[in-house]
């Protein structure tokens, strides 16, 4: 199926072939990548996309190809253009092509992409049945906090955890639970919510910054193992694609009905989102 492909500054489509093979996003992951949804053509949180975007090219030094403004147009006038009403845009920009060497010159062109996606949003039912975690180890690189687009290990986690009838990987790392392999992860004990604090361990999640903001006085970052998720009361996940996602099971423990709490956020965020998804 092809969709609206943005790249560096005219409008095509997915079928056409637009990056060389010595992409350094290609050789190396040397690239950067980001997610938001949009509903009713409207984008969701884009200023906190943006951020993040903005924050992860400074991080590893490769020029960022817009402002805010000229995002936000590219933005619009991809979803504008394509033919569906609810769904992902996918954004990647790499450092560029060149001859394939581990050091790159200074002068380099980044190479900027830009995709819609159609995307099935879970449903009700899904929302109240949960999704089943398999725990895995951690094995990322030490700058998770940097959305690039190095996603082995959360791939290979990924895919061993559904291959073991999981819908997620649970990242453990020497008993620190950091997150899912493509989510965040939160657990709620006696009314606290709990959450692994930023560092550089996990990826700062646009849904986890607005999930605990409208978890208010409840939140705690900080650090926790499996001991105390088996223990909490309510298991939850979020990104950008699940919302609030319930917790059904972790490995073959015992089985977890949605809570109160992880409701209550459910609807908040829900009414958040498409609030946010109104207004550009
Ligand atoms: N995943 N943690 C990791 C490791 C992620 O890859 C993601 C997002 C999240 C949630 O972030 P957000 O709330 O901003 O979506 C947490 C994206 C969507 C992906 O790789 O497809």
């Amino acid at each position: 199926m092809n969709d609206v492909l943005w790249f560096n500054g005219r409008f095509t489509t997915t079928e056409e072939r637009v990056l060389r093979v010595e992409d350094r996003g290609f050789l190396f992951g040397d690239a950067i990548y980001e997610v938001f949804k949009f509903f009713d053509r409207g984008p969701v949180f884009l200023h906190e996309h943006w951020m993040r975007l903005a924050r992860a090219l400074e991080a590893i030094e490769i020029p960022n190809p817009w402002d805010e403004q000229s995002f936000r147009d590219t933005m619009r006038e991809l979803i504008d253009r394509t033919a569906f009403d609810d769904g992902i845009v996918y954004i990647e920009v790499s450092r560029g092509e060149g001859e394939r060497s581990h050091t790159w010159p200074d002068a380099m062109k980044p190479n900027a992409i830009v995709f819609s996606r159609r995307h099935t949003f879970p449903d009700a039912a899904k929302k109240e049945r949960g999704i089943r975690l398999v725990t895995e180890e951690d094995l990322r690189w030490r700058h998770c906090d940097v959305k690039s687009v190095n996603l082995l290990a959360n791939i290979l986690a990924k895919q061993k955890a559904q291959r073991a009838g999981g819908d997620e990987a649970l990242l453990v790392d020497d008993r620190v639970v950091r997150e899912c392999s493509h989510s965040s992860f939160f657990i709620v004990k006696d009314g606290r919510v709990m959450t692994h604090p930023l560092d550089c361990h996990i990826l700062p999640g646009v849904t986890r910054d607005r999930v605990i903001a409208l978890a208010g006085d409840r939140i705690e970052e900080r650090y926790f193992g499996l001991d105390e998720v088996v223990a909490a009361d309510e298991v939850f996940a979020t990104s950008t694609s699940l919302a609030v996602m319930p917790v059904r099971q972790i490995d073959d423990g015992a089985l977890r009905a949605r809570g109160p709490i992880t409701l209550k956020l459910q609807r908040r965020l829900d009414e958040a989102e498409r609030a946010s998804a109104q207004r550009l």
